[in-house]
């Protein structure tokens, strides 16, 4: 045989839909695709949604007469692992689904969503599933985008893949029962896109952010700083679903975090080091004239008037170098940094230098310990 090209396209297509009262008898919306005559569910819940929603859950799919496994799974970074990937595996391998219309259904934070979208994408080479978050970084970021997977070898998201879901499901009813450093620990996405892409989102923030941070997002102004974000994000993502291009907006925070969390994962969570990132990132664009006093006070103010605690004590420039470094090959030997250019505008940065994170972080711990004037 002569040489043959193989070219085949394929198109990812999926819905964000908003809905209420999930779990009510008469909303169709977790069985909207699949089928439904003579059908099972194998549905992963977060066990902290569990605790509030088991009965519900249950009564859900008995009304339906849909058989459904549900199987409960820890939420928290320590459980994203190959262990707790084997074990949903067995599970759902002990309760065979069809491969084509019988959707998992994943219904949690961030760590469940990609752990389960890791375990469709491999389960017999790929079976379809449906997104439910429910704490606010799963709502804003983890849930509406197609990457999956688990942390491995000491490294973040190691193993993983791209699988598009079939359907994400909103309720953000669910954010009532967060807890508020959950809530907080979301809001730092938030603040990323404002900050790099959205200038309107920012003033948004600071008129109605720590209001809406108090009532979980339930107020009629939470509603609209989610829809804004979930819009920014979709933008940004939706032409590079594959991140074939790696100089992506939605990077900024994730430079410097990457090392912090790897280093910290029992006590720091991913957005909380985002927000680190963020403010040295900012104070890099401040040294560069990307960013005037007066918006860097801004964004200075933002986090403080939002309720954040910062442990700026633990910014360590060597940790944050090497995390450059790992980010730099991550991005195919570019740093390509996104930073802010402007509150709303964003350039690339290649050439960030060690002298540059050093003075970030003196200026970031004498901010937090000492001088709240300094900024
Ligand atoms: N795939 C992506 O594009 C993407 C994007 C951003 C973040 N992430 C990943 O998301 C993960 C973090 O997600 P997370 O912050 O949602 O953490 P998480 O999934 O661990 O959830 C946080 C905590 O909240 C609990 N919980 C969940 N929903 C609840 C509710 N409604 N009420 C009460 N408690 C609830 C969980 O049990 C857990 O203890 C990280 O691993 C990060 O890498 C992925």
């Amino acid at each position: 045989m002569s040489n043959r090209k193989v070219t085949y396209q394929h198109t990812i297509e999926y819905e964000v839909v908003n809905t209420s009262n999930l779990f009510h008898p008469s909303n169709w919306a977790l069985l909207s695709t699949g089928k439904i005559e003579d059908a099972r569910r194998f549905v992963v819940v977060d066990a902290g949604v569990e605790k509030h929603h088991a009965k519900a859950i249950r009564d859900y799919f008995a009304h339906h007469h849909v058989e459904a496994k549900i199987v409960a799974f820890p939420g928290g970074e320590e459980n994203k692992t190959l262990d707790h990937y084997l074990a949903l595996a067995r599970e759902l391998d002990s309760f065979p689904i069809h491969r084509r219309d019988e959707p998992i259904i994943a219904i949690g934070g961030g760590v469940l969503t990609d752990l389960v979208g890791f375990v469709a994408a491999s389960y017999r080479r790929g079976v379809p599933y449906i997104k439910v978050p429910t704490t606010l970084m799963g709502y804003v970021d983890a849930s509406i985008g197609i990457k999956t997977g688990f942390n491995f070898n000491g490294n973040k998201n190691r193993l993983g893949s791209f699988h598009a879901p079939q359907q994400v499901i909103l309720d953000k009813a669910f954010l009532k029962t967060l807890p508020r450093r959950h809530i907080l620990n979301g809001v730092c996405e938030i603040v990323k896109l404002a900050v790099i892409k959205d200038a309107p989102l920012f003033d948004l923030l600071e008129a109605h952010g720590a209001q809406s941070v108090n009532e979980h997002f339930q107020n009629e102004k939470g509603a609209v700083l989610l829809d804004r974000s979930i819009t920014g994000m979709l933008e940004e993502l939706e032409p590079n679903l594959f991140e074939e291009d790696l100089a992506r907006k939605v990077d900024f925070g994730h430079t410097f975090s990457y090392g912090l969390e790897t280093r910290h994962e029992a006590h720091l969570l991913h957005g909380e080091a985002v927000l680190l990132d963020i403010l040295l990132s900012t104070l890099v664009a401040r040294g560069r004239n990307l960013l005037t006093d007066n918006e860097t006070r801004r964004i200075f103010r933002l986090t403080d008037s939002l309720g954040f605690e910062l442990d700026a004590s633990i910014l360590d420039p060597g940790l944050l170098l090497a995390s450059l470094t790992e980010r730099t090959y991550h991005r195919n030997g570019l740093q390509r940094v996104p930073m802010p250019h402007g509150i709303g505008g964003c350039i690339f940065l290649n050439d960030i230098r060690a002298d540059e994170i050093e003075s970030a972080v003196e200026i970031l711990q004498e901010w937090t310990t000492i001088n709240h004037e300094i900024i």
